[in-house]
């Protein structure tokens, strides 16, 4: 989609200013000293919402509105192809996924801990569903690991029974299904589309960076990587791709004490992490890929963006190196007014930043090849936000910031994006509280990103993730500590895409607002002046039409421009997560209602509706997250004694055809 229809930044503020007179004095914004901000009331027409309210719930269940259904599409081990093993979840506690041969069954079935999704329709009634499976977690796969409970114990665990690495490895990576709708959405078995892929699946390098030492040693053409690691929100292009984001790959990767590190390599690690002892999932122990004193750059390969073409079930996944390698949460991609593809991206760790990648060349429908490659090159920019509302893109490109150069220690574009964190850091950018996903309006384009959380906010001067930094508050992380995080609203000069500058200003302040402070607009200078406690959603002032929320993470629009949450963390009252809707315009908006609520212990991502509006699919990742293979907490969705399921959901309305939303 393009923004050459797009109401000029003039209009839009034309219509805020509308939306002030709307506003009118009844919410005492002068007592309090401030302006309205944040308004775009257009029409003062009602939202396309009126679903009935979900309440927050501690059931282990989905639970949506009356008048729509939940359908589980596909879980974690259903299979994906006409040869693929049966799974039985009543048989973990047992010790199933010990034997050697679960191994090959796993790269045959859905993976574990879907996430990102991206939906391409095939049809009115066929859809093709890319997820990633995040990680693994064998506390719920393997009993025994549990138990085992010391660093030494798992570790003797893992090395006496080396196929539970295998079995994991094949959990991770991608799944590409069909989807075919009767009564409801199911999977075609035997699709010629279906594909896993893994963390032995063979990838290529493409970019910057593909030349770099660290990446291809031996100098090949095409340089490969086996697997696809951590990968978290996911998005897709106009050209029909899948593009997916590698986060939080340190986990994958042990032993880093140990490394004998060239400084090169050091320096590449330092802003990223490292592992001093055991990894997450212990693969270090059967795998010597992820020990890193054994392969000190392997994990160089990982925290990048990687592109799919979903429709060409032979093709290599490309890591798209010219996006930068960062804890990279997702990739949101719309064409800027002149055809160029633009990208938005988050770093989720605290204190990290918010970027996008402009393309050189321009999306042309009629020749899908002069696609094919546009992430390769183009321009990659991070974010630096002024506490004037106001804001800059500025380019992360060697040779033109004086910081960028060999002389100031960057000998090549690859090295710019190998130490993408690093260089955001000498053109200062802004620190962001986690920024995690990010959601462009369809028709406005403004851009919304989630702030999780950020439990270090305003802890003075601070060494964080290989720098120190201060921690203070500004304007645009003003809570400390800031537990339930916040929605930013950014918008392009011009409307344009490809603007090398922005507005900005926080559109929800998240938390409970029924009983937290909710304030009707923020003051203009806010820096370091907010409260912990205080909540704003847009300048919603009825507290009875405000659905309490934590910690938002992916984000998607509907057709009607209304943007929908789903949340990952601590819900107010320790509720479960869930999924919100809420009108970013006209006299609702921040009025966020309560559409989901998900299982026990699961996150609730994914959050992508297919073109036609008609249905929402849902990611709900590691249900029951605290419990082990033999103690499970939760039992979503099989019921019974079943172990949990990571699992796709896909929503309706009861009545076929009626609007979504209603
Ligand atoms: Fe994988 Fe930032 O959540
Ligand atoms: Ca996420
Ligand atoms: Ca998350």
């Amino acid at each position: 989609m393009g923004f050459s229809d797009s109401p000029t930044l003039q209009t839009l503020l034309a219509r805020r200013l509308n939306r002030r007179r709307l506003l009118g004095s009844g919410v005492g914004l002068a007592a309090l000293g401030v302006v309205a901000r944040g308004a775009y009331g257009q029409t003062g027409e009602a939202s396309s919402l009126s679903f009935p309210r979900v309440q927050p719930s501690k059931a282990d269940a989905v639970i949506v509105p009356d008048g729509y259904r939940a359908d589980v599409v596909i879980r974690w081990g259903d299979p994906l192809f006409a040869d693929s093993a049966a799974f039985d979840a009543s048989a973990i506690a047992q010790g199933a996924l010990l034997r050697a041969d679960a191994v090959a069954a796993q790269a045959r079935q859905f993976g574990y801990n879907c996430d990102g999704i991206g939906l391409f329709a095939l049809g009115t009634d066929r859809q093709l569903l890319c997820v990633n499976h995040e990680f693994p977690l064998p506390a719920l796969m393997f009993p025994g690991w549990t138990e085992a409970r010391d660093a030494r114990a798992i570790g003797a665990f893992v090395r006496e029974r080396p196929s539970i690495v295998q079995y994991m490895q094949a959990s991770v990576g991608l799944s590409v299904v069909e989807l075919a709708r009767a009564a409801k959405w199911e999977v075609v078995r035997d699709s010629r589309y279906n594909r896993r892929i893994t963390a032995h699946t063979a990838m290529e390098i493409t970019g910057p960076a593909r030349g770099h030492a660290l990446i291809n040693p031996r100098g090949d053409r095409a340089p490969l990587v086996l697997g696809t690691l951590g990968n978290c929100a996911a998005g897709t292009t106009p050209w029909r791709t899948y593009v997916t984001s590698e986060e939080n790959v340190d986990d994958f990767f042990g032993n880093g004490a140990a490394a004998k590190l060239d400084a090169v390599t050091e320096l590449v690690h330092n802003r990223f992490g490292l592992r001093l002892r055991d990894s997450a999932f212990r693969w270090e122990y059967a795998d010597p890929r992820f020990d890193v004193a054994a392969n000190p750059a392997e994990l160089c390969k990982f925290g990048w963006i990687v592109e799919l073409d979903p429709f060409d079930p032979a093709s290599r996944p490309k890591k798209r190196t010219a996006l930068g390698r960062f804890k990279h949460e997702g990739a949101t991609t719309v064409l800027a007014a002149d055809g160029r593809a633009v990208v938005y991206m988050g770093d989720d760790q605290q204190f990290e930043y918010f970027y996008k990648f402009v393309s050189r060349g321009r999306f042309d429908a009629a020749r899908p090849d002069a696609n094919r490659d546009l992430l390769d090159e183009g321009t990659l920019y991070v974010a630096r936000l002024d506490d004037d509302g106001g804001g800059e893109w500025l380019a992360l490109v060697h040779g033109e910031h004086p910081e960028l150069t060999p002389e100031r220690g960057f000998a090549s574009q690859a090295d710019v994006v190998l130490r993408c964190r690093e260089a955001a850091d000498r053109l200062g950018a802004t620190p962001l509280d986690r920024p995690e996903d990010v959601a462009v309006h369809p028709s406005t384009g403004h851009v919304y990103f989630s702030c999780t959380q950020n439990l270090a906010r305003d802890q003075g001067e601070t060494a964080v993730a290989g720098r120190t930094l201060d921690t203070r508050t500004d304007r645009a992380s003003p809570r400390a500590p800031n537990t339930a995080g916040h929605i930013m609203e950014l918008i392009e000069r011009g409307a344009d895409a490809a603007a090398t500058a922005f507005r900005w200003e926080i559109f929800l302040l998240a938390g409970a607002p029924n009983r937290q402070q909710l304030v009707a607009a923020l003051p203009p200078e806010h820096a370091a002046s907010l409260a912990a406690n205080v909540t704003y959603f847009g300048g919603a002032t009825d507290v009875g039409e405000l659905s309490a929320f934590a910690n938002p993470d992916n984000l998607g629009f509907d057709n009607d421009g209304n943007l929908w949450i789903v949340t990952d963390g601590n819900q107010p009252d320790d509720n479960n997560d869930g999924c919100f809707a809420c009108p970013t315009d006209g006299p609702e908006r921040g009025h966020v209602r309560q559409f989901m609520s998900g299982p026990l212990g699961a996150e609730v991502s994914g959050c992508q509706f297919t073109a036609d509006g008609g249905t929402l699919f849902l990611t709900l990742q590691h249900p029951g997250e605290a419990g082990s293979a033999t103690k499970p907490q939760s039992h979503w969705p099989d019921g019974g004694e079943a172990a949990p399921r990571p699992s796709v959901v896909a929503i309706e309305p009861e009545i076929r055809g009626r609007k979504f939303g209603t």
